[in-house]
């Protein structure tokens, strides 16, 4: 992950690669749907504190990554000090160079309006150049989300939409939008994965507080540990399995080809 996260969000990027590692292992398999050349200019959108990036880098590609979040890139630059990492914003990013494909993992579902994400992409890709990407599509952490609210109601408050930070597209949906920039799309698929939480029965307490704290963001800090308690409540029966946390995750992935130049 590889994160274009929203102004809310606060990325804690040691965090992120001590107990959110499954984010870029599951992200493995998609580097064999990029198939990297030798040589190729990529780009990593979203590439978080760099393991994905670096994978590619060793197929020989010549890659870049870029983050949103300064500490990510920072952390990034540290791991692979060899590899170019760079701060930029996935829906406002331009390079004087083309590249061969833009390559992104668990990014694409913090970065709004998708509009804006994918004219970036097909500014920076060739003609026939490639898009891979995988991200959170939709149905994905329904169940999370749904406990959220119910635990923010019981305390009085409303799930407020302006706070959400995600953008779950259908396939149908996410594919027109690559039409109309001029993509052909090659392959889309929408799969539930449900995901183990590192952590054991701390893991969901851990996710919550690094990845939807903008959605808690309007309650108190003992309200908020009232909240989670009340979350942890509503899900134990149904996500909790062998002393983990399994999210209800759903798996949007994407292969396009950039046809038309854009303007
Ligand atoms: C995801 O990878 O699907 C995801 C991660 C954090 C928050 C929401 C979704």
């Amino acid at each position: 992950m590889n994160t274009q996260y929203n102004s809310k969000a606060r990325w804690n990027a040691n965090l992120y690669e001590s107990k959110h590692s499954f984010v870029w292992q599951y992200g493995t398999d998609l580097i064999n749907l990029l198939s990297p050349q030798k040589g190729e200019k990529i780009l990593d959108l979203g590439c978080g504190t760099g393991q994905l990036t670096d994978k590619i880098a060793a197929t020989g590609a010549d890659i870049v990554g870029i983050d949103r979040s300064p500490a990510m890139i920072a952390k990034a630059k540290e791991n692979y000090p060899k590899i170019q990492f760079i701060v930029a914003d996935g829906a406002h990013f331009s390079f004087p160079e083309k590249f061969d494909a833009i390559f992104s993992n668990a990014a694409l579902h913090w970065i709004k309006p998708p509009e804006a994400a994918i004219a970036c992409i097909g500014q920076a890709l060739k003609s026939e150049g490639r898009f891979i990407a995988e991200f959170g599509g939709k149905g994905n952490v329904e169940q999370i989300i749904a406990a959220i609210d119910i635990a923010l109601n019981k305390s009085g408050y409303q799930l407020q939409s302006e706070l959400n930070p995600w953008y779950f597209p259908s396939i149908g949906e996410y594919t027109i939008l690559l039409e109309r920039q001029g993509f052909e799309v090659t392959y889309a698929t929408l799969v539930a994965r449900p995901t183990k939480l590192n952590g054991g029965e701390m893991g969901l307490r851990n996710w919550l507080e690094m990845f939807a704290s903008s959605l808690l963001s309007i309650v108190s800090p003992s309200t908020k540990v009232d909240i989670m308690t009340e979350i942890e409540k509503q899900l134990k029966s149904i996500l909790y399995r062998d002393g983990s946390w399994v999210a209800d995750y759903k798996r949007i992935r994407v292969i396009a080809t950039k046809k038309i130049t854009s303007q």
